[in-house]
């Protein structure tokens, strides 16, 4: 097989046919991100919100067989990146997903990253990953354990509820209103910390209002929407609990629930449901045509779990961080 890497729109096309037939194939109400979503990435000039990826194409015959993608953290995690290897489905048990892996490692460590992540689906309740073996065979361990749940945003409950006293909601797409920009970047770095990571070994990240700007503009340059609830504490001004919801405009029937946390002092308040109903209620007064949302959570994340099954999520797979150490 030869590795090609991916540097032009048509190239990136190819790309685009083999992982979408092995998302469709793989998953249920999880197509490939599309094209549009992708084709940022090929600009350097264009903002990437703290994480530059690559794209990598395996060829045999001249067939395009296999795709592999991998993401370099360029704010924080300098030494980390993290990949996604995926084979037609009628090419598999040949090994191009062996090759392709190794093309991965070779470009990681020319990179001067020692850490790669790989996230790795597998049937729910049970079911062994088939890329379990690859990756234990270049000596890569299981992390994290997160659940894949998938709402069907036609027959979610009617739920009524208060805000707790003291806090106002406000919510917005895509842009944040000025005076939340700071709030909302420590919520993120935030997010990777106080999100359970098990044996995970992710550093903190390091978030500034810029950057929250930045990875606003990062999306809108994908044709990602962003609909977006914060829940304020008014005695302080404190941004208390945040959540944002993407959707694609150009595949705008999945959803993906993006981020949601709530401050550790703000705990117990029922911040968390209160801010996702109302941004639920957002996409569909303002994104009709989703049908889907997706979201993944740790499996030991209880309370996150909690208010996702209370929304009406359904656990449909789970999904493995895998972690690599060169
Ligand atoms: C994981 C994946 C990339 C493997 O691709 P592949 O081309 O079939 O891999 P290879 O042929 O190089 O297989 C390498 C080894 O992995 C193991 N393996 C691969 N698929 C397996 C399966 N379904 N069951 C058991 N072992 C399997 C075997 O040890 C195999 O060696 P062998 O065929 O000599 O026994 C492919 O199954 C795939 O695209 N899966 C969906 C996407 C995914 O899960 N990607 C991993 C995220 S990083």
């Amino acid at each position: 097989m030869k590795v090609e890497q991916v540097e032009d729109p048509v190239a990136l096309k190819d790309w685009q046919a083999v992982a979408a037939l092995c998302w469709d194939h793989d998953h249920v109400a999880l197509p490939a991100d599309t094209l549009e979503e992708r084709l940022p990435s090929l600009d350097p000039a264009l903002p990437d919100g703290g994480e530059r990826t690559e794209f990598f194409l395996g060829v045999v015959d001249r067939r395009a067989v296999g795709v592999a993608e991998v993401n370099f953290p360029t704010v924080d995690n300098l030494k980390a990146a993290s990949s996604r290897v995926q084979v037609l489905p009628d090419e598999r048990r040949q090994g191009f997903g062996a090759a392709l892996l190794a093309a991965v490692l070779d470009r990681v460590e020319a990179a001067g990253r020692s850490r790669v992540f790989f996230e790795v689906p597998s049937a729910y309740p049970a079911g062994v990953p088939a890329a379990a073996p690859l990756l234990r065979s270049v000596g890569a361990r299981p992390v994290l354990k997160e659940v894949r749940r998938l709402l069907d945003l036609t027959e979610q409950p009617t739920l009524d509820v208060p805000v707790a006293e003291g806090y106002c909601v406000m919510q917005w797409v895509d842009e944040a209103p000025d005076e939340l920009v700071d709030g909302l970047a420590y919520l993120c770095a935030r997010m990777s910390t106080d999100a359970p990571q098990e044996e995970m070994e992710w550093e903190p990240e390091i978030w500034d209002g810029a950057r929250y700007r930045e990875k606003e503009a990062a999306a809108m340059a994908r044709g990602r929407i962003r609909y977006a609830a914060a829940a304020v504490h008014v005695a302080s001004g404190e941004v208390a609990a945040m959540t944002d919801i993407g959707v694609s405009r150009h595949l705008p029937e999945v959803a993906y629930q993006w981020d949601t946390i709530v401050m550790p002092e703000h705990r117990g308040h029922g911040l968390g449901l209160a801010i996702k109903t109302r941004n639920h209620d957002l996409l569909a007064a303002s994104s009709p045509e989703s049908r889907w949302l997706n979201t993944w959570n740790a499996e030991v994340n209880t309370h996150m779990i909690a208010i996702n099954q209370t929304l009406g999520f359904r656990p449909v797979e789970y999904w493995t961080e895998w972690q690599l150490d060169r």
